[in-house]
């Protein structure tokens, strides 16, 4: 179960530069490709006339054509023309309201009205740089989540990277401000693990110094985790050290469901420091790459786990309150976005008895 009625990330603008790409979204198969303005589109991938994949067509003059027998549709998902056809009659198929910005695609899967996009200080300013990746994990959106929540498995998964026995020391702290649910942890006079002695050598700063280390993390819906982390050198305030002193940046996770038990993630960070240094960005991505790798495989087998025994119960430990005040938020979203349906829906009916 996930909420439709919100933004997530389709995919990286690259992605829908040279043919169109079919992905499924929130249990939506899509098409998505760019038209004669390169503006990006959404549509159902399903052509009205035999229910052939849209996808396997391609794009001309920024029309949308059916590679079966040459539909050609429109961006509105209207039929176009079909060669030695009359299509007008033909049903219109879905398109969704797409807007690419921040460095994203992004699409709204519901049926309900679009929000407005979630703010990002961090895109599209030059002070800052991105570098990221996408994964497609066989686990549901909420284990994600879970993981991103609580980064005590640092220690366990990402023991020769990010990982240190402090982290599991370190007290958390979790609360909820309306949708977001935010879980910090603070660690102070450390050794910093060697993925942060990179990033302390990237920022120009010595390596073999004890440091302040911090990792903040923020949910918000529908499943967006931001995690402010970084390290200082030791005893200069920690995250509010002088730029000079710390490498910090931002952990960037926007999950889009693709079905209850996959997702396409969206992984990156954005830094504020030598955002010019594209080596630097390299280097940060490929290491992060590898290690976001390394939680895919604990989530696909314990998404298998689960699956092979539902009748289980899970054990709720204090360091999981991240993991669980978010999802009593998406819960929140569900039911709001349940009773809205029936809500519609007993309009529509009370409408056609009127009608009748
Ligand atoms: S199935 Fe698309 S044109 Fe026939
Ligand atoms: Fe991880």
């Amino acid at each position: 179960m996930f909420p439709k009625n919100a933004w997530y990330v389709a995919c990286m603008p690259d992605e829908i530069d040279a043919a169109p790409l079919s992905r499924k979204i929130c249990n939506e198969t899509i098409v998505l490709y760019r038209n004669g303005e390169q503006q990006a589109v959404a549509l159902e991938d399903f052509c009205p006339h035999r229910g052939a994949p849209l996808s396997l067509g391609k794009v001309v003059d920024g029309k949308l054509v059916c590679g079966y027998h040459g539909l050609e549709m429109g961006c509105d998902g209207k039929t176009v023309s079909m060669p030695g056809q009359r299509v007008r009659g033909f049903p219109p198929i879905r398109a969704y309201p797409v807007i690419e910005r921040h460095g994203f695609v992004w699409i709204w899967p519901g049926t309900g009205a679009p929000t407005a996009l979630p703010a990002l200080a961090w895109a599209d300013n030059p002070e800052w740089a991105y570098g990221g990746g996408l994964f497609h994990i066989q686990c549901d959106y909420r284990l994600m989540v879970d993981n991103l929540m609580d980064l005590t498995h640092e220690t366990y998964v990402h023991a020769s990277s990010i990982g240190q026995k402090e982290i599991d020391e370190a007290p958390v702290t979790t609360r909820v401000n309306g949708d977001e649910v935010i879980t910090s942890r603070y660690m102070e006079n450390v050794n910093a693990p060697p993925f942060w002695r990179m990033a302390l050598r990237g920022n120009g700063l010595p390596d073999d110094q004890r440091v302040d280390r911090w990792q903040v993390c923020h949910f918000t819906p529908p499943s967006n985790v931001l995690i402010e982390v970084g390290v200082a050198l030791a005893g200069n305030g920690g995250q509010d050290a002088p730029a000079q002193l710390k490498a910090s940046s931002i952990v960037v996770d926007f999950i889009t469901p693709e079905t209850e038990t996959s997702i396409h993630y969206f992984w990156g960070m954005a830094r504020n420091f030598r955002p010019d240094d594209q080596a630097l960005t390299a280097s940060i991505r490929e290491g992060q790459g590898r290690i976001f790798s390394e939680d895919l495989e604990m989530l696909e087998r314990q998404q298998r786990n689960l699956l092979a025994h539902p009748e289980r119960k899970l054990l709720m430990l204090n360091i999981d309150a991240g993991g669980v005040q978010s999802r009593r938020v998406i819960d929140r979203l569900l039911l709001a976005e349940r009773a809205a349906a029936e809500g519609a829906a007993a309009d529509a009916a009370a409408a056609e008895g009127v009608t009748a």
